[in-house]
């Protein structure tokens, strides 16, 4: 399959592309932070410029580019995880993700499918 023809297929596009994961990201952060057990790790965070950096990231994490251009998952939550993140929080993020997409209609196999994209890269957002 050449580089289009994966694009082309990428679960970003049956997802819906660039206005589905537009619409997941606002949705998604929106319960976020409304959650109580989590929101303190966002005090002080732009979320517009967080927002624009999920869509970036999950642009790129669905297959519809080959490479995210910031910084490494890790990098970017290592004072969070000096701060306390922990297996727990990811849970509850992993929750609004998947809550979200059912929410937007999108079908099962892909929400697992998206789901298990997420789920791959806990280990790197915690450090491990
Ligand atoms: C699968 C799980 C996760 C993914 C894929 C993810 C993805 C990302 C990405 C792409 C960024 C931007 C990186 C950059 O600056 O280029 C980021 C930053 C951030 N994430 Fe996550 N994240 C996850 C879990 C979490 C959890 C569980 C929390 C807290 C409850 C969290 C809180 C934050 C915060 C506060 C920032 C901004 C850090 C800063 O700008 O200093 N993330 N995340």
């Amino acid at each position: 399959m050449s580089e289009n023809d994966a694009i082309i297929d990428s679960l970003f596009a049956r997802i819906g592309g660039t206005v589905a994961v537009a619409k997941a990201v606002e949705i998604f952060y929106a319960k976020v932070l409304a959650d109580t057990g989590i929101n303190k790790f966002f005090e002080g965070i732009p979320m517009e410029k967080q927002k624009e950096k999920m869509r970036q990231f999950l642009t790129y994490a669905f297959g519809a580019k080959t490479s995210y251009g910031g910084k490494s998952l890790e990098s970017a939550h290592a004072k969070l995880v000096e701060n306390g993140l922990n297996d727990s929080h990811v849970d509850s993020v992993m929750e609004h993700f998947v809550a979200t997409l059912k929410e937007l209609a999108v079908p099962d196999d892909m929400i697992r499918e998206a789901a298990a994209i997420a789920e791959s890269v806990r280990d790197d957002v915690l450090g491990k």
